[in-house]
């Protein structure tokens, strides 16, 4: 491979003069000798890595477009939660394919981040209106566990409302989608609910009911006339979650205005692709009163420093998984890119586009259903949206599948006999008429054609009467220019890695490369149904396999589950693999969970969500664990001990040299231990989580294994595990996957976000085991060049045996304390251009850093120079030139209006304000395009929707 070709030097930032520079600052010849230094001898591996050969880019998008190739793509009218759906070019271009977008952070820094906050704004109005509920989240993982997340949301209400009579049971209707179901019997039976599966027409009203579950239309297409059904719950105390699809609800009564308490659903068919499983982004509404026990994440309109409007992600200290061991939900990373895509479509069409999709659809149905009819077969469902469903003996079902597959049609044949067809909006009147074609030939009829004659058979009582998309955002967007302009416009707001690095500590914000990431859109990834025959999709099983065996060598472990959609979702799926095995082993009663104190708030979240039981093991003043707390815990539960939890290396940025003998005293008391891979990237080609002892562990492919964060999601969790608990891994409903004896399902796709999956597949093979050794290398290289042109200045707060940290480390910002807090340094990183690292985690007072090895020696540069400038700031300040409640760190940021202003009247230059160092004036700045937001405010003064236009022109 020509030097040129090579991605190794592409994806890795110094260049070998760079790190020559670089390790003479260290004091140091050679990056082993620096790896001998951090990482201990004692948990190295015996032998290299051995994934595979590294791949050019241009080689890798030849076999690419072969392995997509072995995938036929197929008209699927399969339904079942997943559509086919147009996605409006601009959009996919301008989002999709924009790293602008897809390579940003979560909007903790709203200040840098009211373009995709404005955008989660819309998407969450969208929500709203559609379900007629006034509170939506800016999105969750996927349908099955939206659903999942309101049964624990109406746990809590119901059984706080009625302390003294706890409920216990959760009704789930037949006729929801199957992989809810599936993923609704794992997430209550961890908790100790029964889930009981039956008719809603013959449900008992029960006062041991939570709450009841019902599909809206059905999962038979039947669109049901609940509102007797909720009456009457409501009149039991028992909550209404309904799983609703989004684009019917344009032209049906929405839940809200029939009493449902929260309605959940996918919004794919808003133009995301299907792409075999996801990403797509789930939606969960509810009502106002219910707003601090929502699960996931809120957009709220706050204001800021100067009184004017800014967003920002409201009860931001309430995010569930903060809340430990005392959370009901432990999601964290969600679906914000494909949130924001759906918000888009959906302004891009408006009302009467969304419902002229819709009414298109549903006269196709009708058409179709007529056509049936007259031909004999009667449809289950009398009225219809987008779904149709009949019964055919096992011949005639055989019959029709092989005469569709003639056609390359795929169908849902479900059990017993039924036969489930959902139309969408990518059904052209060409496919249309292929449809026909086929049934012409099953019925042994000449074609013919049938034209939608504009009936539907929705019922007048459950047409939807009331408006939607009000807001003006929803009418403003409907040319491609003014659309193209909207994106670019709150893309410009947003701070991502197109304009400098983004240091945040434990989330690895590395490359996303091109390459990587382009054929994720080919027609043969992202047109495909994740229900289809395997046989029809051999170019993902291929990738799937060859993910599995990458990962696993990576990891120690001999099997993988591509599953879970986020780390969270691998931490609570590992957690049950354990479970499992204990129980298996008899072992009911092993419930608890040692988790030390460092550990991320998604760890003792998603303990409890299994049904453990969380003991807080303590951490040293290094940062290490406590290996006698450790001892003494694990001996004092050692019959009940069902695991650790643990990170390495810690999220203190160190490799605990201790960590093979925690994990043996685990395994001594009986417990096995689960390792969360968070910070894998200090650790591919040098240790692995198997070889250190543990029993299984997830990664976090948005952070090691270069999924883009998006804004806030997508993510995937896979875990991997070793052979004890390799029977245990998760199964699915409709496909095949799994262990011999697998938990019910984690997510409603069997391979979780499948399409997501080729961006890391890509990364390994274009990096190859050397590459990838050679990734950590630098990634170590880079976090201990920071450190030591820091280390002067700041105090860092912990580091290993020989002075060294891993991949990340933490700057200790509370000596400063009387004078500024970590915040303060935080904003006014953003003046600097930077977004601030990660704040006040794992340590309060903190900021923790960590550079990846994607950034060079001049990026790694201009960071330190503005944090070595930030520090020169703060003398100032403790030598009393500027007071305590008016310098740059406490006014910053800085936005371009307040600089420019006839009134100045702070104690310091405009210059100083805004252009701290010489290049942000010559080569350009980034802006933030609000002040410091007011949080305070905006969870007083909650509002999640886009607010009336009135409020936008009052600041102007
Ligand atoms: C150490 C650690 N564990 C777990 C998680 C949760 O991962 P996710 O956001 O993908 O759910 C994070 C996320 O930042 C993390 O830093």
């Amino acid at each position: 491979m020509s030097n040129s070709q090579n991605f190794e030097q592409r994806h890795i930032g110094p260049n070998p003069s760079q790190t020559k520079e670089m390790l003479d600052v260290l004091g140091l010849n050679s990056i082993d000798e620096l790896i001998d230094q951090t990482i201990p001898k004692g948990i190295r591996l015996d032998s290299e890595l051995d994934v595979c050969q590294s791949m050019s880019e241009s080689d890798y998008l030849r076999h690419i477009a072969e392995v997509g190739g072995l995938n036929k793509v197929y008209k699927s009218y399969i339904g079942q939660g997943y559509y086919g759906t147009l996605t409006p070019s601009v959009i996919l271009r301008n989002i999709f394919h924009n790293p602008g977008w897809y390579t940003q952070y979560t909007p903790y820094q709203a200040e840098i981040a009211q373009g995709r906050l404005e955008s989660l704004l819309n998407f969450q109005t969208m929500v709203s209106d559609l379900t007629g509920l006034p509170i939506a989240n800016a999105s969750l993982l996927d349908e099955g566990t939206a659903a999942a997340e309101s049964v624990t949301m109406f746990e809590t209400i119901r059984n706080k409302k009625r302390k003294n009579n706890p409920a216990n049971k959760v009704f789930a209707d037949q006729y929801l989608f199957e992989q809810t179901i599936s993923v609704l019997k794992t997430r209550t039976s961890a908790i100790g609910l029964e889930l009981v599966v039956g008719d809603w027409k013959s449900f008992d009203f029960s006062d041991d009911y939570i709450c009841a579950l019902i599909q809206y239309p059905d999962a038979l297409g039947e669109i049901q006339d609940y509102r007797n059904f909720t009456e009457k719950c409501k009149e039991k105390d028992i909550l209404v979650g309904v799983c609703a699809d989004i684009l019917s609800l344009a032209l049906l009564v929405p839940p809200g205005e029939w009493g449902a308490d929260a309605v959940v659903g996918s919004t794919q068919r808003f133009g995301i692709p299907m792409g075999y499983g996801g990403p797509h982004a789930a939606y969960f509404a509810t009502h106002e009163e219910h707003k601090r026990i929502i699960p996931g994440r809120i957009i709220g309109v706050s204001v800021d420093a100067q009184g004017n409007r800014a967003l920002r992600m409201a009860l931001q200290t309430r995010e569930q998984h903060i809340k430990r061991e005392k959370a009901t939900s432990n999601i964290c990373t969600a679906q914000a890119l494909l949130a924001n895509m759906a918000a888009m479509y959906a302004l891009y069409h408006g009302e009467e586009g969304i419902k002229a999709i819709a009414t298109e659809i549903a006269d196709k149905t009708t058409a179709i259903k007529n056509y049936l009819a007259s031909n004999g077969i009667a449809t289950i469902n009398e009225k219809a949206f987008d779904t149709l469903s009949f019964k055919l003996d096992a011949s005639e079902k055989e019959k029709l599948k092989a005469i569709m597959e003639q056609h390359e049609i795929n169908l849902f044949y479900g059990r017993n006999g039924v036969v489930v067809m959902s139309l969408d909006e990518s059904v052209d009147a060409e496919d249309f008429q292929k449809l026909l074609n086929a049934f012409d030939q099953y019925f042994g009829k000449n074609s013919h054609q049938v034209f939608p004659n504009g009936t539907s058979s929705i019922p007048n009582s459950l047409k939807r009467n009331s408006n939607f998309f009000e807001h003006e955002v929803f009418t403003k967007y409907r040319s491609e220019t003014n659309m193209m302009r909207y994106i670019k416009k709150l893309e410009n707001k947003d701070l991502s890695l197109m304009h400098s690095m983004i240091s945040l500590g434990s989330c690895t914000m590395k490359l996303n490369a091109a390459t990587e990431l382009i054929p994720v859109s080919y027609r043969e990834f992202a047109d495909m149904h994740p229900f289809v025959p395997n046989d029809q999709a051999k170019g993902y099983h291929f990738i799937f396999d060859k993910l599995e065996e990458f990962l696993c060598e990576i990891t120690s472990f001999s099997a993988c589950s591509l599953q879970p959609n986020s780390g969270a979702q691998g931490e609570y799926t590992g957690l049950l693999t354990i479970k499992a095995y204990h129980e298996h082993h008899g072992d009911f009663h092993r419930n608890i969970a040692l988790i030390p104190a460092s550990a991320h708030g998604t760890n003792p979240a998603s303990a409890v969500m299994t049904g453990m039981q969380v003991v807080v093991v303590s951490c040293d003043e290094k940062g290490n664990v406590d290996l006698e707390d450790l001892r003494l815990k694990a001996e004092h539960h050692r019959d009940n001990l069902a695991c650790m939890m643990i990170t390495y290396p810690s999220t203190h940025g160190v490799f605990e040299s201790r960590i093979k003998l925690m994990c043996q005293i685990v395994h001594d008391h009986g417990g096995l231990v689960y390792m969360d891979g968070a910070n894998m990237n200090a650790q591919v080609g040098y240790t692995s989580p198997g070889s250190i002892g543990a029993d299984v562990c997830h990664l976090n492919l948005h952070k090691t294994f270069a999924i883009p964060h998006g804004g806030g999601g997508p993510g995937m969790g896979p875990i991997c595990v070793n052979d004890k608990l390799k029977p245990f891994l998760p199964g699915h409903p409709i496909k095949h996957v799994g262990g011999s004896e697998g938990i019910q399902a984690v997510s409603a796709a069997p391979w979780g976000s499948a399409s997501i999956l080729l961006i890391s597949y890509a990364y390994i093979k274009m990096l190859g085991s050397a590459g990838l050794k050679e990734a950590t290398n630098y990634a170590i290289l880079n976090a201990n060049y920071m450190k030591a042109r820091l280390e002067n200045d700041y105090e860092i707060l912990y580091v290993g045996e020989e002075g060294r940290v891993a991949h990340e480390f933490i700057l200790d910002l509370r000596p400063f304390k009387s004078l500024i807090s970590a915040e303060d340094v935080a904003k006014r990183l953003i003046d600097y251009g930077f977004h601030a690292p990660t704040l006040s985690f794992p340590v309060a007072g903190t900021i923790m850093i960590e550079p990846t090895e994607s950034e060079d020696k001049a990026e790694l540069d201009r960071f330190c120079e503005a944090m070595l400038c930030i520090r020169k700031e703060i003398d100032e300040i403790a030598r009393g030139e500027y007071p305590l409640d008016s310098n740059v760190l406490f006014n910053a940021p800085h936005t371009l209006r307040r600089v420019i202003t006839d009134e100045w009247s702070l104690p310091y230059t405009r210059e100083k304000a805004a252009y701290p160092l010489e290049h942000l004036r010559t080569e350009g700045k980034f802006w933030a395009t609000v002040g410091r937001v007011d949080n305070a405010f905006g969870d007083r003064n909650l509002v999640c929707t886009c607010p009336p236009m009135e409020a936008y022109m009052e600041q102007d």
